[in-house]
């Protein structure tokens, strides 16, 4: 049995949650860039660790795209975003909806906490906020969404890399006959 991690990272807290993952479970680490089939082809376990934008998990392109692959894969993945941790339910349907094109279970979902602050955004993205920021003061849309937040906490990591692990040993188990 052996795993791959392939992340999808914009501001850097993914990547940062991904390299530690990896280095944990020592498995290879790749960008979605850089993941192609080729590369996932002997794995039996791919984790995708994506941030969230606008309700949607940016690897879904990727994931899409490598949807014939993964098909034969254990997955679990990792979603980033700036909603506290303890919003399990939103990171899990998030995921759900963003990959409904994959078999995934939802025990397989960990939402993770990542930062978001507004002065650091990128030109597009600091747009989109000058845009939503317009929206709420029209008073359609919440205000929580153009607050900073740093959730970032690389110990929600710790019970990721267990259930990795025990799914893990469990099918190598099932191998053995
Ligand atoms: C344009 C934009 C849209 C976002 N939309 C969401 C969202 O819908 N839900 C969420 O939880 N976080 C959202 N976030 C917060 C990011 O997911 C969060 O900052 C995450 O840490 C980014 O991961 P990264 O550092 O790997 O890029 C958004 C951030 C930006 C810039």
């Amino acid at each position: 049995m052996s795993g791959n991690i392939v992340y999808y990272s914009t501001y850097g807290s993914t990547k940062q949650y991904a390299e530690i993952l990896a280095q944990k479970l020592q498995w290879p680490l790749y960008s979605w860039k850089e993941a192609k089939s080729r590369t996932l082809i002997h794995s039996d376990i791919v984790v995708m660790a994506s941030n969230i934008r606008i309700g949607k998990l940016k690897i879904r392109k990727w994931a899409r795209k490598h949807r014939g692959i993964l098909r034969d894969k254990a997955l679990y993945v990792l979603a980033v975003g700036a909603n506290a941790p303890d919003e399990q339910d939103y990171y899990i349907e998030t995921a759900m909806k963003s990959l409904d094109f994959l078999d995934l279970k939802r025990e397989n979902i960990f939402g993770l906490g990542g930062i978001k602050h507004l002065s650091e955004l990128k030109r597009t993205d600091a747009f989109l906020f000058r845009v939503l920021d317009k929206i709420i003061r029209e008073g359609t849309m919440e205000r929580e969404i153009l607050l900073d937040a740093d959730h970032f906490n690389p110990q929600d990591l710790n019970p990721v890399v267990m259930h990795i692990k025990r799914t893990f040993i469990r099918n190598k188990n099932k191998e053995t006959p």
